[in-house]
Parts: C-alpha cells; structure tokens; sequence
C-alpha cells in the first residue's frame, strides 16, 4: 500500500484553487445549468438502493478532480490489497478480512498458509445450529424451559452493529427478546436484569479481545448473581455463551469450550456484527434472515471492488465527504435515518468513522496537515426537525447530511408513510434551495424595508445533502447499506493517508481510568495527578467515605 500525502498530489492543489470557483456558486445555480442533474449525480444499486448526491455543491470538474485525487492515491490498489488479505493494518499487524464474512465466492483466502473461508463457514454453521436449537425450544434452561431472552454483554464494536441491526430489523423479529448491556455504570445491568427470568435467559458475552473492563465486569456481576440465584454454578453453561477471539480468556472465565462461539484477529471489533459477535442478530431475526443480511452486504462489496470509481457508490460519497472536510472545512456531518427503527444508526456510524478515521498521524508518521474525520452525529426522522434543524437551516455552521428513507414502511398505517417521505424531500429541498426569498433578491430588500422582521425568515440554502433511498428496509438491504458505509470509511481512511483500523486514542483512555481506579482505595493520592483529578478525586472519597 502506498502511503501519498494527499495535499503533495497534482489534484489536491487543484481542487484547492476550483473551491475558490466554486464557494460562492449556489446549488440552485448548478440545477439550472443542468436539467439533468438528477439523473447525472445519482446512482442505483441493484434496484434496492438510490442515492442521489446532487444536491452537493460539486461539478463535473470537481468529481473528476477528486477522482483524480483517488487515483494518485492508488486508491484500486488498496481496495484490492483488503480483498486479498494483505496486511495493511500495520500497526496491529493484521490483515482487514471482514469482507471474508460475508463471501459468496467458491474462492480461498489465505491467511497463514490457512484457507480462512474454513473456518469461517464452520463458524457460521455452529451459528445457524444453535440459533435454530433456541429460536425453535429445543434447548432448555437449567429448570427445563424454553428460552424467551437473550442479553448481549458487550460494549463498543461488540455492542453498537448487533443492537443496531436488531432494532434496524425489529420487523423480521421472532418471539425471543433481546438486550443489551455494555455501560460499566451498574444501572445499566440491574435494569436489563430485572426484566428477565434467569431460568429463561440465556446472555452471550461479547468481547472480541476477552478483556474489555466494562464487559467483563458486568460478565462477573452476572455469574455472581446467577450462582447466587441458583444455589450452583453448574447450571451457567446452559446460559452463558462467549463471543471472543480470546477463547482461552473465556474458558478461563468459566464458559465451557461448546458454549465459545469465536472469530479472528483480522476481524476489527467495530466491523465484528458479521461475525460470532452478530449471534444476537441471528437469534432475534434467524439465521435465513442473517444470511439476507450477510449476502447484501456480499454484493455491496463485490460493487466495490468491481465498480469503476466513477460509478463507484462508497467511492463518489467518500470523495464528497473529503471534499467539504478539507476545502469547505466543515466539522460535522449529519445522518437522518428516516425510519425508526434505524435510531441507532447514526450512533453505529459514529464508533465506525470516528474510531476509524480519528487521527492526526498519517501513515508515514508524520502529522496531519489536512482534517481527518468529520465528527459524525444525527437522529432519526422527524424528531430533529422540531430542534437542531434550525441551526442547519440559518446557523452558522455548514453540516453536509445524509438522509436514508425506505420507500415501503413496515408499519404504512393512515398516510403516516406518504408525511413522512413529504418531510424527508421537504428537508433536502429546503437546504438545498432555501425559501422563496432567495428567488428574488430585491423582493428580499423590499420587504426588509417594509417589515424588518421577514428578513429573519430568509433561508439562503445552498446547505448539501445526499439522500439515500432504500425500497424497504430488509435484511438484505441494510446488509447492504452496512458494507457501503464500511467502504466509504475505508476510501477516506485510505486517500487521508491513515490507518483506520487501530484505535490507540480509546486505549489510552482504558489504561488511565486502570490507575485512577487502583488509587481510588489508596490513602495517599499519586502526585502524577493535575489539580483538578486530585480535587474530584478527593470529593469523590469525601462523600463516599473512602
Ligand atoms: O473501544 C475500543 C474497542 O477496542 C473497540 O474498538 C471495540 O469494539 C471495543 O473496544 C470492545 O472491545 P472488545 O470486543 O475486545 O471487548
């Protein structure tokens, strides 16, 4: 893989000097000019996906430009360095094989003189086998009961994709309910365990490195109060399952060898749902369905990696986000699923472009002299509308957003669906195009004459978006949508010259919280600390007693 400084290519000082034609252009402007816009910046996916990114403030010449960009950064060779496994997460010395996943190909990949399409397809029979055995009763509780709950321990990547998807899919859910617990503050697990019968309750231990303080101190609480609860410790190898990489930490910890559900070091935590730690998807919407999910994402991927760049979906939305990152220098960008059951998108999306691409040492070692990751944020439709949307209307700040509808609602009840398909065009309408006033220029300054107070409701728009339109949310088209924003942040990880697939700056955070935790119960407070830790800290033992 080779490790260009984009700001050093023929491109990037060009698109430096077209933003200077372009920053003033209106997206009205670039309509008009083109009455086939439409048409011209969007592109269909299989018949499942439309994503129209003409609402942006780009050109012909600013795609070419960025396309050219992409390509001095040997962007296709390292697309097909992933799909064959070479090891380009360097700093952990691991190749980037989630696609392997997902493979529909009758092809080896070979990591280690070992095929891993082996294992893999072991692993997902084991999955299949055992999602079958709860979902149909044939596995009993420890007093002989069906199983009605799972609970997922895990947090991070071992958290945010499976609940993701199992919200995003509550459609296509069976009669188990499913729960999450990831938050080290204790409320989170007494609340969830509340709602279950241990008896009925089987809890998978999600963590890929086996070692996650959060995850494995919510693990311990609940092997406490189940042999607590059940007078034997015996019984937790009906109820308690690991998802890990570490499978020898999991035996450790008492998870009996059949109970271990495993994948591999070449699969990063926040990439994981496609993997063991997706079992909580497989159980709440079976394991046909996962397949769905896992074959949309195949064929996202196969988009990738054989789509020319210039039609290639994950490549053109990447190439815009670098666009107003660095040359328009926003900070944010925005996601609006609009469909409630994807509420947890946007805070997937977050783990996965910010864990990713949040850096500012590039490949060679060297600092950053561009912006990395943009800070990812949003909420579901229409929600927003009522609060934050003012300030994207008329504030300040310029927020690229992404808008995700399905065509077909789950739930078409009155004319619910047809409100709020007219709300998601009437958004993207209105940031693109702002309200009349903008139309005629001098209508604006006359009735600034005659009433001061309309000018307050001028909306100038020129504000970008993308919109994303599914026909229906299914399992096989979020697998899809899934993989196009893996590859998106991937593209941007590769063309800003990052690694994307380590996360020290989350490490750091695990190690310091480590020693203030061993000096909480220690009298004399360490003197490494600034004045403000020391303060707190000393509160903190105050009011506890400590
Ligand atoms: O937060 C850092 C991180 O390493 C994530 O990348 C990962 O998804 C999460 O912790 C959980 O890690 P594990 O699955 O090993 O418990």
């Amino acid at each position: 893989m080779k490790n260009i400084n984009p700001t050093n290519t023929v491109a990037w000082k060009k698109l430096h000097n077209h933003f200077f034609d372009i920053k003033n252009i209106h997206i009205k402007d670039l309509f008009n000019l083109d009455k086939n816009r439409f048409t011209n910046y969007s592109i269909s996916f299989n018949n499942e996906i439309l994503v129209d990114f003409s609402k942006n403030r780009i050109t012909k010449k600013t795609l070419q430009l960025l396309l050219d960009l992409s390509k001095e950064c040997y962007l296709s060779d390292a697309i097909k360095n992933m799909f064959s496994g070479k090891l380009i997460n360097k700093t952990e010395n691991r190749s980037v094989l989630h696609i392997a996943l997902r493979n529909k190909l009758n092809n080896k990949i070979i990591i280690n003189n070992l095929d891993i399409m082996f294992s893999v397809k072991k692993e997902l029979k084991k999955i299949k086998n055992f999602s079958n055995e709860i979902i149909k009763g044939y596995w009993k509780g420890y007093t002989g009961k069906n199983i009605s709950d799972v609970v997922n321990i895990g947090i991070g990547g071992s958290h945010l994709g499976p609940y993701m998807v199992t919200e995003s899919l509550k459609a296509y859910k069976n009669h188990l309910n499913i729960h999450y617990v990831s938050n080290i503050d204790g409320t989170n697990i007494i609340e969830v365990l509340k709602k279950v019968n241990l008896e009925t309750t089987i809890f998978l231990i999600a963590s890929k490195s086996f070692s996650t303080d959060e995850t494995i101190s919510n693990a311990n609480y609940l092997k406490d109060q189940f042999s607590f609860k059940t007078n034997s410790i015996n019984y937790f190898s009906k109820h308690c399952f690991a998802l890990c990489e570490n499978t020898s930490s999991a035996l450790n910890f008492g998870i009996h060898k059949k109970n271990i559900f495993k994948f591999w070091d070449w699969v990063g935590g926040r990439y994981s749902l496609w993997s063991a730690s997706g079992l909580s998807i497989a159980l709440s919407i079976g394991f046909k369905n996962f397949e769905l999910l896992l074959y949309g994402a195949y064929i996202m991927d196969q988009h990738f990696l054989n789509e020319k760049l210039s039609t290639n979906i994950p490549v053109i939305l990447a190439l815009i986000s670098i666009w107003y990152t660095n040359f328009f220098h926003t900070e944010t960008e925005a996601i609006f699923p609009y469909d409630e059951y994807m509420h947890v998108f946007p805070d997937y999306l977050q783990q996965s472009f910010m864990e990713s691409n949040g850096k500012s040492i590039d490949r060679n070692g060297n600092l950053v002299t561009w912006n990395t990751s943009p800070i990812i944020w949003g909420q579901s439709g229409t929600n927003g509308q009522h609060s934050f949307f003012q300030l994207l209307h008329q504030g300040t700040n310029l927020v690229p957003c992404d808008f995700i509808i399905p065509s077909i609602s789950h739930n078409p009840i009155n004319n619910h669906h047809e409100k709020l398909l007219s709300n998601f065009l009437a958004q993207t309408q209105s940031l693109a195009f702002g309200n009349d006033f903008y139309i005629n220029k001098e209508k604006i300054s006359n009735d600034f004459i005659k009433n001061k107070n309309s000018f307050y409701k001028f909306c100038n728009g020129n504000k970008p978006s993308n919109s994303i339109i599914l026909k229906k949310i299914t399992p096989y088209s979020l697998g899809s949508l899934i993989s196009l924003y893996e590859h998106k942040v991937f593209v941007q990880g590769i063309i800003l010259n990052i690694f994307s697939f380590d996360q020290w700056g989350v490490e750091l955070g695990k190690s310091v919280a480590n020693n203030i935790y061993h000096d909480l119960f220690c009298n004399n407070l360490h003197k490494k600390y600034d004045s403000s830790t020391i303060g707190l800290l000393k509160i903190y033992k105050k009011w506890n007693n400590l």
